[in-house]
């Protein structure tokens, strides 16, 4: 497995994870009208316009797009694994090179949005929940921040 930097090229793939992981994992506890919007934002051509202002990364294996994340400034999202890789350590190794790259640049902190499924993921990472759990439209999001 590595990890690099989204290009282009790799929309249409990542699109599909996402929404695939998104359909597959986070509906057991978000309303499915609420993930289907979720993954119309993370459309082939929206991942595209993201990736403008997101810098995106993709983890890799067999030329297969196993996971991604991204980072704007500080802020860590689009943490999402294809559901076959679920509980490899991928995410974790992600969300380690994602931040090793925010420490290089300077940050003291990183920050980020949970939904529920991921919250024990990100505590087990060391995150701290900096306010209880809000509404985001239909969905629920826990902020969260890790001093790195
Ligand atoms: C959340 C997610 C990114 C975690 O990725 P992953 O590759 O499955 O996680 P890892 O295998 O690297 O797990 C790392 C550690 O966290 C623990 N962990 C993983 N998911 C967990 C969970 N939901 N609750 C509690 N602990 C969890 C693992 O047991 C592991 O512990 P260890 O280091 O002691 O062995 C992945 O499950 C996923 O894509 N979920 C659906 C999409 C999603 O909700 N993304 C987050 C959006 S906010």
């Amino acid at each position: 497995m590595h990890i690099r930097k989204f290009n282009e090229n790799d929309a249409e793939e990542a699109s599909k994870l996402i929404c695939t992981t998104l359909m597959k994992v986070n509906t057991k506890d978000s309303p499915l009208f609420a993930i289907k919007e979720q993954c119309s934002e993370y459309s082939p051509e929206e991942i595209k316009k993201l990736s403008k202002k997101r810098e995106i990364f993709v983890a890799v294996e067999k030329n297969k797009i196993i996971g991604t994340a991204a980072i704007e400034k500080n802020y860590i999202c689009s943490v999402f694994m294809d559901s076959s890789m679920i509980g490899k350590g991928i995410g974790k190794q992600l969300m380690k090179n994602t931040e090793s790259i925010l420490k290089d640049r300077g940050y003291k902190k990183s920050i980020l949005t949970s939904g529920p499924t991921a919250l024990g993921f990100y505590k087990k990472l060391g995150y701290k929940e900096i306010k209880k759990e809000y509404q985001r439209g239909q969905l629920t999001g826990i902020e969260m921040k890790k001093k790195l």
